[in-house]
């Protein structure tokens, strides 16, 4: 019996109602594997925990999560009551960057049983591996003056080892795959930043020759993807591209409810963490109708990542059955909650098992 110790943060809004759910389906998992095992151990840390202790997490917090397998997190974010850079800075980004997970994969394909708002969607399969550790995301800069004035500067950083590591995953993945990635730059705009990101890339495909390769700007790609993204299969992007074109990756599909993300550490120094791209959804939050099934294709996610990809395959095929008979939460135009599309999934797996 293989047994991994997982770390639970649910966060806030839908995160409290999709975690649970989709520990459900995994608790199935491991129940038809038999040599499988979980224990979960939950922490509250949350914009809820921010309100009562003044920090999202104590500060043993990071040296707490060292000591687990794999995370499992919802969505993080009030807004209303706790600003999101606080919120997230202090919760999410400090997990991800102090636990080295500096690969984020998400991807998009269309499954049986959605519709695509896309009048011709074809039949798209294609990951964003999303740069997670510098680029856009950084905290150098500042605001200064009053008045008229005022301003702010943002100083995006990239570094050539960051973003090499992240181009060597992307093709390592395309080799797998259908053998193509795609860079999304912008180096007619951007002066230093791109033009490098681009240096870099022409680079790290030389050490891949069997590996086919394009570059677009972010504006044209983000319309490719509405046009035509079958001609995707590997998109290697900096973090806040990454971060765009991964919830129009997750609306090209049917809903941001359903996109799933896995933060990794590659190296497997530290825990990655599994947490779908989706937020805390508040307009929606508490109402039992979330889709579970980005929290739930996470969980696939994190199986892969622990060597049972039988298993993650399984729960995929389970989803696009709960999909094709019709059980779906209202962001898919259905009327089922987060239980019924869960229990349904569950049921898919146990007759199947
Ligand atoms: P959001 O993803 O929470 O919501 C955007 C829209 O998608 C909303 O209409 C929401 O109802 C819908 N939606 C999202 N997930 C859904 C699901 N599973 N089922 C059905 N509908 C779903 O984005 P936002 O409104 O920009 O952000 C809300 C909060 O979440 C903010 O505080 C933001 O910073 C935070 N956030 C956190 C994460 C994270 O923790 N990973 C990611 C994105 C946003
Ligand atoms: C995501 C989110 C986060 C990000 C925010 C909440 C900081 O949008 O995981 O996609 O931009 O990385
Ligand atoms: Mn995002």
């Amino acid at each position: 019996m293989e047994q991994f110790e997982i770390a639970v943060i649910p966060g806030d809004g839908i995160g409290k109602e999709v975690v649970p759910a989709a520990i459900r389906v995994l608790e199935a998992v491991a129940d038809i594997h038999g040599g499988l095992g979980f224990r979960w151990t939950s922490f509250p840390w949350s914009c809820d925990y921010y309100l009562k202790h003044g920090v999202m997490m104590p500060e043993d917090g990071i040296e707490t999560l060292k000591g687990f397998h794999q995370i499992f997190l919802g969505a993080v974010g009030m807004p209303r009551l706790v600003p999101d850079h606080v919120s997230l800075w202090g919760l999410l980004i400090k997990i991800r960057r102090e636990l080295h997970q500096s690969i984020n994969v998400r991807p998009a394909k269309l499954l049986r049983g959605l519709t695509s708002p896309l009048r011709d969607p074809g039949e798209f399969d294609l990951v964003v591996v999303r740069e997670n550790s510098e680029g856009e995301y950084s905290e150098i800069g500042g605001r200064m003056h009053r008045g008229a004035d005022e301003m702010a500067m943002q100083t995006a950083v990239f570094t050539r080892k960051a973003t090499e590591r992240a181009m060597h995953y992307a093709f390592e993945l395309a080799s797998r795959r259908r053998k193509h990635v795609t860079s999304a730059t912008k180096s007619n705009g951007i002066s230093h930043s791109m033009p490098f990101w681009d240096d870099v890339f022409q680079d790290v495909a030389q050490a891949h020759p069997e590996i086919a390769t394009s570059k677009h700007h972010i504006d044209a790609l983000a319309a490719f993807f509405v046009m035509k993204p079958q001609m995707f299969d590997v998109i290697v992007a900096s973090n806040l591209f990454g971060d765009i074109l991964t919830d129009l990756g997750g609306a090209i599909m049917g809903s941001i409810g359903i996109a799933p993300a896995a933060n990794l550490n590659v190296e497997r120094s530290y825990p990655s963490m599994f947490e779908p791209v989706h937020g805390s959804a508040p307009d929606i939050a508490g109402q039992g109708i979330a889709n579970p099934l980005g929290q739930i294709w996470t969980g696939k996610m994190m199986l892969d990542f622990l060597g049972f990809e039988e298993m993650g395959t399984l729960v995929l095929k389970a989803m696009e059955a709960t999909l094709a008979s019709g059980v779906k939460t209202p962001d898919l135009g259905g009327k089922a909650t987060t239980t019924e599309v869960t229990d349904e999934v569950i049921a898919y797996l146990r007759r199947r098992a």
